[in-house]
């Protein structure tokens, strides 16, 4: 049995705050900040520590597979996933009649700005929508995806509501008209057990600062080992190259591995803190985490219901992300009333957004649907807005 007591230990801002923000940013962990000073320490003992700080890139790229269920060689270390995708795009070739881009409505803004930007490339963008209960059901993406389609790129859980989508479903029906598809996993992976082979999905974006408990500044990107070598990006750089040391300025011969798609230095204080954060994931290990923060954010939506107060996040275990998102009225007063209480949350269009990591606990829960019963006069969603008196 996980000893989840003795790991909150090891996020000091725990003993202080209600940390309910793995969304957006995660808690701080001993051993990522210890991580990082060795990195400080590093630099004032030895300066530039160059061959430490290329394995250190080599240790993300291979704690970040582990993560995945990848291979080392299918995984780029990126700046962020807008830096991945824009590689990806660049390798995309959008001038013959495969030339559409299927987004959902529950994209993350940049994963369908950088579709948008290939238009003067040749892309079609074609978005999926919602329906009436705000959910996106399979039939809205066969409707959309077709043997014009080049790619499916859609995001694993949306980062408004915290709905999961069929991204099993979604693979089968782009495979079976020839199109590829793209996972936008940020708001998953780390809090979720994501399985690339087992989702068979062909890319996969994300980054290391909210579930995978490192820091801004890092992402990754997976690709299919058997399509690798099919896809040259022309967004690239001297870390994309076969022999990164070759200082050959007479051609482009990219790596033959996913790093194809990096570009320049690792940003190596980065890869310090996301290597601290991936070992501390995976000493957790991806399917205990899930089925931790399954537990709390179904606690979540019961309480939510014992004070009649509904998320709009689904409330089937397969349907749901690692956060809890409820509709207020006045969200933005709510989140700082929230915050003046040492509840930190965050908000999304209308919702406060309680992203779950292993690290809450029951009373984390607890404490934020009772601060959330104790002002349900002013932000319940039901309430009527005063109406000025004429
Ligand atoms: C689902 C999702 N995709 C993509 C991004 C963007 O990541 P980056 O800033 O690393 O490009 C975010 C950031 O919050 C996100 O939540």
């Amino acid at each position: 049995m996980t000893d989840f007591e003795a790991l909150r230990r090891r996020f000091p801002v725990l003993a202080r705050k209600t940390y309910l923000n793995s969304g957006s940013y995660c808690a701080l962990a001993d051993s990522v900040r210890a991580a990082i000073n060795a990195y400080m320490d590093d630099r004032l003992e030895v300066g530039a520590n160059w061959d430490v700080w290329v394995a250190k890139n080599e240790a993300v790229r291979r704690a970040t597979a582990a993560v995945l269920h990848a291979a080392p060689d299918e995984i780029a270390i990126t700046a962020s996933a807008s830096a991945g995708l824009n590689a990806l795009a660049s390798a995309l070739d959008f001038g013959g009649p495969r030339n559409r881009v299927v987004v959902s409505d529950f994209e993350f803004p940049t994963s369908a700005q950088i579709w948008h930007a290939q238009e003067p490339r040749g892309a079609r963008v074609v978005h999926v929508p919602r329906d009436a209960h705000g959910d996106i059901p399979l039939e809205h993406f066969a409707r959309a995806i077709d043997t014009g389609t080049r790619l499916v790129a859609v995001t694993q859980v949306c980062f408004r509501n915290g709905a999961r989508l069929d991204i099993e479903g979604i693979v089968r029906l782009a495979h079976a008209r020839g199109a590829l598809v793209l996972l936008d996993c940020y708001q998953a992976v780390g809090g979720l057990d994501v399985d690339v082979r087992r989702l068979d999905v062909d890319f996969a974006v994300g980054g290391m600062l909210k579930y995978l408990l490192g820091t801004a500044g890092i992402g990754f990107l997976y690709v299919r080992g058997a399509l690798i070598r099919e896809l040259t990006p022309t967004h690239s750089g001297w870390f994309a190259q076969e022999d990164i040391f070759a200082m050959d300025i007479s051609a482009n011969r990219p790596a033959p591995s996913a790093r194809r798609f990096e570009a320049g230095t690792p940003a190596v204080v980065n890869c310090y803190a996301a290597e601290a954060g991936l070992a501390l994931i995976l000493e957790v290990g991806t399917q205990a985490i899930e089925a931790r923060v399954r537990s709390l954010t179904r606690r979540c939506l019961e309480a939510l219901e014992g004070i009649g107060w509904a998320s709009v996040t689904p409330a089937a275990d397969a349907r749901r992300g690692p956060m809890v998102c409820v509709p207020a009225r006045a969200a933005a007063q709510l989140l700082d009333a929230l915050l003046a209480q040492d509840i930190v949350v965050s908000v999304r269009d209308d919702n406060i957004r309680a992203g779950v990591h292993f690290y809450n606990s029951d009373e984390d829960i607890d404490r934020f649907v009772a601060a959330l019963a104790a002002c349900r006069d002013r932000h319940h969603p039901g309430v009527r807005a005063a109406v000025p008196s004429a």
